[in-house]
């Protein structure tokens, strides 16, 4: 048995390549360059979902590759090239596939609810893991402005989203992976605590030790503030008109669907990721 990670060393792959690593179990870690760093440099495998003639790529590697993490590309089109690499993979002897979702994308929905229902037309064994927002997301989306200006500006509003730790993530689809029959399926998955950003505003006030306030803007003036952090016209359109939905509770709901409940709370990892807020180093 091998284990096929695609998402190379992103936010969601990474703590689960710690697990495999940590139960020796053998596994590959499949991202555009091949390099991955240590301890996992000898796992890295060249792939890139937008170039089918790299799909062979990790089964010439190993040839015991029977299980594949699924993680979309991060940009273009995702169903078409990710229904090509899961035939090619089935082909190739693969039986498991676990799917990273999301919480508000059932089967048959848009993006990843499409690949789901591929899974499921397929007759394999498959597991779509359906969870809430990532605690890392405010690493990669609130930090730097944080650090900047003291607060967290966004047009969610007083709309409350099931934050989820990628380690409880991780847990999860390390099972999902490894166990020998799949207990859920499709479980929708949620942190502990339903937080509104002027909750988690008030966390950093406290940890941080200064005030961060939160800010209410239009999705408009969002969009403005995320192009101001570097991001792309086409991320910044999708983020603002996304944090228009959260603001009507479309995370808030899933909440209360859960199958999954993690353990880790926002407060640990705002603490644990400190130097993020203070430094510009997570
Ligand atoms: N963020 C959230 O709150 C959240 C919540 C629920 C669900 N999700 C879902 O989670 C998924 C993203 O997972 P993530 O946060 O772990 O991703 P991530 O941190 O952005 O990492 C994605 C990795 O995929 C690799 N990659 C990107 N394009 C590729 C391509 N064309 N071919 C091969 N590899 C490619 C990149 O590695 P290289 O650059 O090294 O190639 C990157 O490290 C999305 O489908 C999203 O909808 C996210």
């Amino acid at each position: 048995m091998t284990v096929l990670l695609t998402g190379g060393m992103g936010r969601s792959a990474k703590p689960l390549a710690e697990r495999l690593h940590a139960a020796n179990i053998p596994f590959l870690i499949a991202n555009r360059s091949g390099v991955v760093p240590e301890p996992f440099r000898d796992r890295g495998v060249q792939f890139d979902w937008l170039d089918s003639s790299t799909y062979r790529l990790p089964f010439e590697a190993d040839k015991s590759i029977d299980r594949v993490y699924l993680i979309a590309p991060s940009s273009g089109d995702p169903i078409p090239p990710m229904k090509a690499f899961i035939d090619f993979a089935i082909q190739q002897g693969v039986k498991r596939f676990v799917l990273m979702s999301a919480a508000p994308a059932p089967i048959g929905g848009p993006m990843m609810g499409k690949v789901h229902e591929y899974l499921d037309s397929l007759g394999v064994e498959y597991c779509a893991l359906r969870p809430s927002w990532f605690f890392e997301n405010l690493v990669f989306s609130l930090a730097a402005w944080i650090r900047e200006h003291n607060e967290i500006a966004n047009a969610v509003k007083s709309g409350k989203i099931g934050w989820i730790s990628n380690e409880d993530i991780a847990d999860v689809a390390f099972k999902a992976l490894t166990d020998s029959a799949i207990e859920h399926n499709n479980p929708i998955m949620v942190g502990p605590e339903l937080l509104t950003f002027a909750q988690i505003a008030d966390l950093f006030t406290d940890i941080l030790g200064r005030k961060i306030a939160y800010r209410e803007v239009t999705p408009t003036e969002s969009k403005e503030i995320i192009l101001k952090q570097g991001r792309t016209e086409e991320f910044a359109e999708m983020k603002s008109k996304l944090e228009g939905l959260l603001a009507e509770g479309l995370e808030e709901r899933c909440y209360y669907q859960a199958d999954f409940v993690g353990k880790r709370t926002m407060r640990e990892f705002i603490e644990e990721r400190k130097a993020a807020w203070e430094v510009g180093h997570a």
